[in-house]
Parts: structure tokens; sequence; C-alpha cells
């Protein structure tokens, strides 16, 4: 019997925990990617200026590395949920601060990678940004334009203006449920997103612990986001059955 509910759109926004159990490091955990090397130093566009070489490397390990992981249960479960959801007519939307590939190979499509994308460059010279499935080096030529020295990783950096704003405020805008999963809550515009919903959507927090803004959320599930985004999509789905 299907539900005559109105189907709230959804917006959900992930972070690098959703990862983790993929085998990819977040940022700001014990053994975190800002443990190893220091942000200004990889995630700023004066690192890049000052020393490219070390830039390019860095993106270039954690570009490596994505041939060594897959999507997890939770990866999986989000695409699940955007397909039954879609289905039934409702309107969804995965909003992703991660810039690996994990959310695209587990069949998410209505995705928008607000920090850019490994698996993507940008040339300094002409604006375009490209595919790129390799290294990049202060050398790499441009596929678009043809001339060297100008390839950047196709990555947000501090201090930058995160991609797809417009769209993403336009969701958040018409958005009756709103999913935080796997994120510190530490960086804006992200950050930001669950306080300019609130009292529109109801906001639901899944996350191994409490985050920054846990105290925005209506509601909480905490653990490891293989176990709670799962258990949390099949009730999702089993109440607007
Ligand atoms: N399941 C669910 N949540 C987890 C898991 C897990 N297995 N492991 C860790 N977490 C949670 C942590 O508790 C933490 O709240 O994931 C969050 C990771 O936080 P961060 O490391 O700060 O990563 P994120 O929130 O994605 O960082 C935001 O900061 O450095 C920039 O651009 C970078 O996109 C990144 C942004």
């Amino acid at each position: 019997m299907r539900s005559t509910k109105r189907l709230p759109r959804i917006v959900v926004l992930t972070g690098a925990g959703v990862s983790r159990e993929s085998g990819l490091a977040t940022f700001r955990d014990a053994g975190g990617a800002w443990q190893q090397v220091r942000m200004e130093d990889v995630a700023t566009p004066e690192g890049f200026r000052r020393d490219p070489g070390r830039v390019h490397a860095f993106y270039n390990a954690r570009r490596a590395q994505l041939d060594a992981v897959a999507p997890n249960a939770a990866h999986l479960a989000l695409a699940a949920l955007e397909r039954e959801w879609v289905a039934r007519g409702g309107a969804f939307l995965l909003v992703t601060q991660n810039v690996d590939d994990l959310h695209t190979r587990a069949g998410s499509a209505l995705l928008l990678q607000m920090h850019g994308a490994l698996r993507r460059a940008r040339c300094l010279r002409c604006g375009q940004s490209f595919d790129w499935q390799g290294d990049t080096a202060v050398d790499s030529v441009c596929p678009r334009c043809r001339r060297a020295g100008g390839v950047r990783p196709d990555i947000v950096w501090f201090g930058e203006v995160p991609m797809h704003l417009e769209a993403i405020g336009e969701a958040l805008e018409g958005c009756g449920l709103f999913v935080s999963i796997g994120t510190s809550g530490s960086v804006y515009p992200a950050a930001g997103f669950v306080a300019g919903v609130r009292g529109r959507a109801h906001t639901v927090e899944l996350n191994l612990e409490p985050s920054d803004g846990a105290a925005l959320f209506d509601e909480a599930r905490h653990g490891p986001a293989t176990l709670v985004v799962p258990e949390y999509v099949a009730g999702l789905l089993e109440r607007f059955g």
C-alpha cells in the first residue's frame, strides 16, 4: 500500500566520515589528513604558489588511493534512497564535501561535489576543467588549450568559493528533510546548511559522534556510517512506504 503522504524534498550532506570505512582517512580525526600535512601547505592557493610540486604530490597520492577502495554500505544505501525516492515522485539531492568518487561509483546521480573532485583537473591558462585520471604535475599539458604549466587539481581550497552553491541553496530552500552524515560541521558554508533549514526542515545527524553542530539537529544517531545510514534509510522508506 503506497503512502499518500507527500514526500518531503530530501537534501543529504556528506563529509569524510562516510568514506572512512572504505579506507579513506578523514581530516580531523586521530590520524586524519591534517595531522599528516599542514592544510596551509596543500589546500590553499598560497600553498600551491609556494610549492606546486608538493600540492600535486598530495593529491596524486589521494587520487591513486581511489583505485584501492570501494563504496561502502553507507554510499550504497544513499544511492538506493535516491533511486527509491525519485521513483516515488520525491525530490532528492546529495551534496558532498568529499572529493573521492565513491558516491558516484555507488550509483548516486543526483550529486553535487561542492569541494571539487580528485578525478578532475583545471587549467589556470584557459580556465577549463576536465576529467583527469593519472598524476598531475607542474609540467602537465592542458587537454583543452594544449599549454603546459597551468594544470591544477580541480579541488576547492581554503579561501576559494565552493562549487554549485546556487543549486545547493535552491535545494535547501525547498527541503523538508536535511540529513548530515560523516562531517564534523567545522567548515563553512557546509557547516551552516543546518542552521539555514532549521524550523523548515526536519534535521538529522548521522555521525560517529556528535559533531560541532550537533545541538542544531532535531534528531541524531551516532555510530559508524555503514551501520547507521542503511538503518536510517530503511526506516525512512518504511515510513513513507
Ligand atoms: N562513520 C560516521 N562518521 C564518521 C566515521 C564513520 N566511520 N568516522 C569518522 N566520522 C566522523 C567524525 O566523527 C567527524 O565528525 O566524520 C567526521 C569527519 O570530520 P572531518 O575529518 O572534519 O571531515 P569533514 O567534515 O568532511 O571536513 C570538511 O574540511 O578539510 C576540509 O575540504 C575538507 O571537505 C573537507 C572539509
